[in-house]
């Protein structure tokens, strides 16, 4: 398995006039040789930042002219502003962070902003899901208009998903849209949130209830921001990259089996191998269907009883993710009643799931499991009272709008009340 190729190259990225002008052959990790591609900007010649591009993956995501770049690699945040020349964008910026991200990297993020000649204002909001809200919108776009953020100005989301969904937001909206660019700093926002164009924010009526598609100029994804997050939040963010093998690609399902210990270790070569998988991947997916016409709901494995989960348990039980891997078990054990998943597939995903040190089942009453079901009902992916479901015929194919009658997704509710709760001690 080639994770990250034929498509993510090396890139060498250097000023004009610097030592890496020539055209470079560079043996990748785990693929054949790719010529690197020159793409020089006009910035001052520094050649020691032509360094980080021979460690750096590049992922494109193909939308034509709303195309963008996603850069992948550790130390990426000192060349946050030199990447945002290269968009030309306008002079004044806003760096949109939370209260636990903002003091570890805010600053960073600024240095490298003024020394490629921008002009950032600080925005913080506060940390957690509520931040995600009408309210913190508005306390934004009274802060842009106070610094005088004007058409050519752009946002900075530096954070998780919660910054990420909320910057992208205020961005489509501030003056009818302004540029903006996303440097996720949680596993699940580097896989998942950051990538493909969904912004937005939640109601009292539920989640993600208004929001828009809009697609940042550029993601940068600096994996050494990872080495603060806690324990917890990077497992549940494993559970979407686990997703990716299963609705995609069989051979990445493979690698993770055979890597999950140097990925929960953090190991830099691996989790940057399977950050750039995970964003092909979704680069891949959003490219064929950017509104979620179709194909893109393959992303939303797992995701109907996980939804539910976070939604009984009033989002304070379980992380996004670790209701998305008891959904994925879930959605598993549906996919053999309806789709004939081998038993053996069947194992294997529930199996992956728990070396994550992932949930793979939930502690549920018979009351609890009706209103699971009921809460399934009000998924937004819901139809004409029918739960709709992604299933996978098989590791790495899924199959997405399948019907299911009541009686199974009740046994398969049985199946992940029946499953132990705790999340077994992962393997390092
Ligand atoms: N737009 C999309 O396509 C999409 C997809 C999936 C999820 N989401 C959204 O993403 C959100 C969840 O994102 P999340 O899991 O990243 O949560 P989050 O943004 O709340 O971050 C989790 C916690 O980690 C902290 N944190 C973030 N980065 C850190 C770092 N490097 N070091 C230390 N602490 C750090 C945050 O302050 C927060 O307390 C949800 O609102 C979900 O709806 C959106
Ligand atoms: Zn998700």
């Amino acid at each position: 398995m080639q994770i990250g190729l034929p498509t993510i190259h090396y890139e060498i990225s250097g000023p004009r006039g610097c030592a890496t002008k020539s055209p470079i052959l560079q043996k990748t990790e785990t693929g054949p040789r790719k010529t690197a591609r020159l793409d020089l900007c006009d910035s001052a010649c520094a050649p020691e930042r032509a360094a980080y591009a021979w460690r750096m993956r590049v992922v494109k995501v193909p939308l034509g002219k709303r195309s963008y770049r996603i850069l992948i690699g550790r130390g990426l945040l000192d060349q946050l502003g030199h990447e945002c020349v290269k968009l030309g964008l306008g002079k004044r910026c806003a760096v949109i962070s939370d209260q636990n991200v903002a003091p570890i990297y805010a600053d960073t993020a600024q240095t490298s902003l003024r020394a490629a000649g921008f002009e950032p204002v600080l925005v913080v909001v506060p940390a957690g899901e509520t931040a995600k809200s009408l309210r913190t919108v508005e306390s934004c776009y009274n802060q842009l208009a106070a610094h005088r953020l004007e058409r050519t100005s752009f946002i900075v989301a530096l954070g998780g998903g919660v910054v990420g969904d909320l910057a992208g937001f205020v961005a489509a909206t501030y003056l009818r849209g302004i540029q903006f660019v996303q440097v996720p700093t949680t596993l699940l926002a580097a896989v998942d949130s950051s990538v493909g164009g969904k912004v937005g924010v939640n109601l009292a009526a539920g989640k993600n209830l208004v929001g828009a598609f809009y697609q940042p100029r550029l993601v940068l994804c600096d994996i050494a921001t990872f080495d603060t997050l806690d324990a917890r939040e990077y497992r549940a963010g494993l559970a979407e990259v686990i997703k990716y093998g299963i609705i995609y690609d069989a051979g990445f399902f493979n690698r993770l089996e055979r890597h999950m210990p140097k990925l929960l270790a953090r190991e830099p070569q691996t989790l940057a191998g399977v950050v750039a998988r995970c964003c092909q991947i979704k680069a891949d997916v959003v490219a064929k269907d950017e509104t979620e016409g179709g194909l893109r709901q393959i992303l939303n494995f797992g995701h109907t009883v996980g939804h539910a989960l976070e939604a009984i348990s009033r989002y304070g039980k379980y992380l996004h993710g670790e209701a998305v891997a008891i959904g994925m078990v879930a959605a598993a054990h549906l996919s053999s009643a309806v789709l004939g998943l081998p038993a053996t597939d069947f194992e294997r995903i529930k199996r992956l799931i728990e070396a994550a040190g992932l949930p793979v089942g939930a502690r549920l009453n018979p009351q609890q499991k009706q209103r699971l079901f009921d809460a399934m009902r009000l998924d937004k992916k819901v139809r004409g009272g029918q739960i709709r479901f992604v299933l996978a015929r098989r590791i790495g194919k899924v199959i997405w709008g399948q019907h299911v009658n009541d009686e199974l997704v009740r046994q398969a509710l049985d199946v992940i009340a029946d499953t132990k709760s705790q999340t077994r001690k992962p393997k390092s």
